[in-house]
């Protein structure tokens, strides 16, 4: 792979790390002061679109800086300059429409720290990348600090490899609570009429279960959502066989309006939790904006947040390019095959109450949302996107609600 190229010059910023041979972020400068405006930029992207995206998987982050990038208007035409598909966010944080494909980065109060995250690690098609532009360097903190994913796993597999076995095999359950409307006091505050697009409690719980979720409606008008089980630590194409921390489970970890547990409903130890906390710091990169940066994570490699700030800040965002990799691939998928059947099981709560009553059999593939097709290896596949688990072939569906008889 060739790592230059002659429309940006390497540059350095405060806070980059070298990280396993990467620096981190790979900051990319106009070739000359000349050549700093928006269309110079535009057109050295579109020429070297691929190239580009090599290195933000390369570097993980990649920086534009030293470019005359003055609005919204320009950001969108960088953002489309690459041609990456977009995606609606589901998530917690209120978020704003402002032009064309971008949004807002989480409305929260300023006051407040943004836990490290994966954008949308626990919806199905979480983005591939993340593209951020600061319009408004926040004049104190406001930070977007990321931290290498595997650098995460391999330090706490060096002091608690058993935990992470354990919790990689079982998987991890998720709840969090939500009102009906959007609250921009609370960096949480996303309602789920907004996060569903729709005020229909039945739609509702539809839309949600074609992203993987269930919801338990509560007294008020809020719901309880829940998620899982879901991966500790994933591995994706192209990252060096890397083991990614891609799971949430530090934030939402014994929160007022959230938990973590095991998949089968043990507790996660907290020392487990405290140590992974502290690591994360340990491993973050203090990224500090500049007026016109333009920001790209690899988003299956790293995890950002957002430190308090002093107003103003203006961060603009836009999560895109579907991910390939679907969520319920793993050793924790439950399979039950007599009676000719199959049982795909995501919740475990479920599995474990099925064992003592001896009943895990099924006619039916319930609880498996993103497969619908279901036959035994070795019979004839069709097109598309395949799956080998447990002896069974699973295609990927996007009719992701029906239920397959066999
Ligand atoms: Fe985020």
């Amino acid at each position: 792979m060739e790592f230059t190229c002659k429309e940006f010059k390497v540059g350095k910023c405060e806070g980059e790390k070298l990280v396993d041979g990467e620096t981190m972020p790979l900051v990319l400068q106009p070739p000359a002061a000349s050549k700093n405006d928006i269309d110079s930029l535009v057109m050295a992207l579109k020429e070297n679109n691929e190239w580009f995206e090599q290195m933000i998987i390369k570097n993980s982050a990649v920086l534009l800086r030293g470019f005359d990038v003055k609005n919204v208007v320009d950001f969108n035409e960088i953002v489309e300059a690459f041609g990456w598909d977009d995606i609606r966010y589901v998530g917690p944080a209120p978020r704003t429409h402002v032009y064309k494909r971008i949004w807002t980065a989480n409305e929260g109060p300023l006051s407040e720290f943004i836990y490290y995250h994966h954008e949308m690690v626990l919806i199905k098609e979480s983005p591939k990348k993340v593209i951020l532009y600061c319009e408004i360097p926040p004049p104190e903190g406001g930070e977007t600090p990321f931290v290498p994913s595997f650098r995460v796993t391999e330090r706490i597999m060096e002091e608690f490899p058993e935990v992470v076995e354990e919790l990689d095999k079982k998987g991890l359950t998720y709840t969090f609570t939500t009102l009906s409307k959007n609250n921009t006091s609370s960096m949480r505050g996303r309602g789920w009429e907004d996060t569903l697009g729709t005020s229909d409690p039945k739609e509702a719980e539809k839309r949600a279960n074609a992203l993987g979720m269930d919801l338990e409606w509560l007294p008020n008008g809020s719901v309880k959502a829940i998620l899982g089980p879901r991966t500790l630590t994933r591995v994706f194409d192209g990252r060096k066989g890397r083991r990614m921390w891609f799971n949430t489970m530090v934030g939402m970890h014994g929160k007022e309006h959230s938990s973590a547990t095991m998949a089968d409903g043990t507790e996660i130890p907290i020392k487990f939790v405290k140590r992974c906390e502290e690591i994360i710091e340990e491993e973050s990169i203090q990224f500090k904006w500049q007026k016109g940066d333009v920001l790209f994570f690899d988003n299956m490699a790293l995890l950002h947040g957002r430190r308090p700030s002093l107003p103003p800040r203006k961060v603009l965002r836009l999560p895109t390019e579907r991910s390939e990799f679907p969520l319920y691939l793993s050793s924790f998928c439950s399979t039950s095959t007599r009676n000719n059947s199959v049982l795909i099981r995501e919740k475990s709560q479920h599995i474990v109450q099925d064992e003592t009553k001896k009943a895990r059999t099924t006619k039916k593939v319930v609880g498996c949302p993103f497969f619908s097709v279901v036959h035994r290896k070795g019979q004839q596949m069709e097109h598309g996107r395949h799956v080998v688990l447990g002896g069974w072939v699973l295609k990927e569906d996007e009719d992701i609600l029906k239920t397959s008889h066999l």
